[in-house]
């Protein structure tokens, strides 16, 4: 969050009045499911002090934005940097926190020695192995016990339901996932295993993921959740897919997790689009640099409050609704899948104010 001296004055006062008429989300929801956000560097190293404040009052999860993702925490072979992902495990710890670990295993934000040999060539299936156990064992290790679950298995299938073309893929084939669960299952027995994705609304990949939980539990496998990523717009997922697939995973005999909820307030971005004027185009494609307007708003608002009622109904199977950032000034989105624009995808607002859609429900307390 980027604040000057008098609007964090302004922020302090907002944010103490808020504290004494609005009840924390953790309570809200606390019949049906915990309520989690991802926390970026600042808040972890603690200097987003309002930050802070907020996720105490409000979540009773926590998972790290980055800083578990291998780049960060194994940069090199024999070198692990344990320093932020340290700090954000205490954090979770002192405040009585359901801590998650994101993530083991994942093509994304993974450094590439991963993959190779010392003479630059790629590494075979059981160096590979090799690497995934020690990897994942000391990760899990150092925090057995205080990191509560874990996204074993991040992004691997893609929408016509094949396998995502990751080096995990093409050096293990598909035996790379239960590999992965079977590690982590031994590096700490007690410890909740997901495996996660976005886009788990299209069928396709509904259909693997299904698949393979029903493997990995067929082979004897620990797999306690599906998560769903749940990063949305306005124009996606498809309201009666994504319960279709809630449903299905569901029916595997797992839990279910929204676990980076998230939904851009803005145009979708055609990244196949002809565009003959790009400043035209960036223009249009952050079109409230300003401010979100009343109608865009209210819309915004009755979707999520649309996927909300969703989770409340399905809350026999959800158990954690967890929000990929606090306020809209910390959003990825932001910056992506366009560098630069002004996004409101959160709970929460720039002025750490919760959404209308949240207020609705914070005036009943407890949904019941
Ligand atoms: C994103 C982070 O929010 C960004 O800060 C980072 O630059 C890229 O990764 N799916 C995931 C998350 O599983 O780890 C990603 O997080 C968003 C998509």
């Amino acid at each position: 969050m980027k604040k000057t001296l008098s609007s964090v004055i302004a922020l302090s006062v907002l944010a103490s009045c808020a504290s004494v008429e609005q009840p924390g989300l953790k309570d809200v929801f606390q019949d049906h499911f915990m309520m989690g956000a991802a926390l970026n560097e600042a808040e972890i190293n603690g200097t987003d002090t309002l930050g802070i404040e907020l996720i105490k009052k409000n979540f009773n999860t926590i998972v790290a934005e980055n800083c578990m993702k291998s780049e960060v925490i194994h940069p090199e072979k024999d070198r692990y940097d344990f320093s932020l992902a340290d700090k954000f495990v205490d954090f979770g710890n002192e405040n009585g926190m359901f801590v998650v670990g994101h993530c083991l295993i994942w093509h994304s934000q993974c450094a590439p020695w991963f993959f190779l040999n010392e003479d630059g060539s790629q590494i075979d299936a059981e160096e590979l192995k090799a690497r995934m156990k020690e990897h994942i064992t000391t990760v899990m290790t150092r925090y057995k016990g205080r990191v509560h679950g874990w996204d074993v298995v991040n992004e691997a299938v893609v929408e016509d339901g094949s396998y995502r073309q990751s080096k995990f893929y093409e050096i293990l084939g598909e035996e790379f996932i239960p590999l992965a669960f079977q590690y982590a299952h031994e590096a700490d027995p007690d410890a909740e295993l997901y495996i996660n994705d976005y886009g788990m609304n299209v069928p396709g990949r509904r259909d693997t993921y299904v698949r393979i939980v029903s493997d990995l539990k067929s082979r004897g496998l620990r797999i306690d959740a599906v998560g769903m990523q749940g990063h949305m717009g306005m124009d996606y997922p498809d309201f009666a897919q994504f319960e279709e697939s809630l449903n299905a995973f569901a029916g595997t005999g797992v839990k279910v997790m929204i676990t980076e909820w998230d939904m851009s307030a803005l145009p979708t971005v055609n990244r196949g689009a002809d565009v003959a004027d790009t400043e035209a185009y960036n223009a249009m494609m952050n079109p409230y640099p300003d401010g979100l307007p009343e109608d865009v708003s209210a819309k915004w608002n009755e979707r999520m409050k649309t996927f909300m009622d969703l989770f409340v109904k399905h809350s026999d199977v959800i158990t954690r609704v967890t929000a990929w950032g606090v306020s809209d000034d910390d959003s990825w989105k932001n910056d992506w899948p366009m560098r630069g624009r002004v996004e409101y995808p959160l709970l929460f607002d720039r002025e750490l104010q919760p959404k209308a859609f949240l207020r609705e429900y914070m005036k009943k307390e407890h949904i019941k």
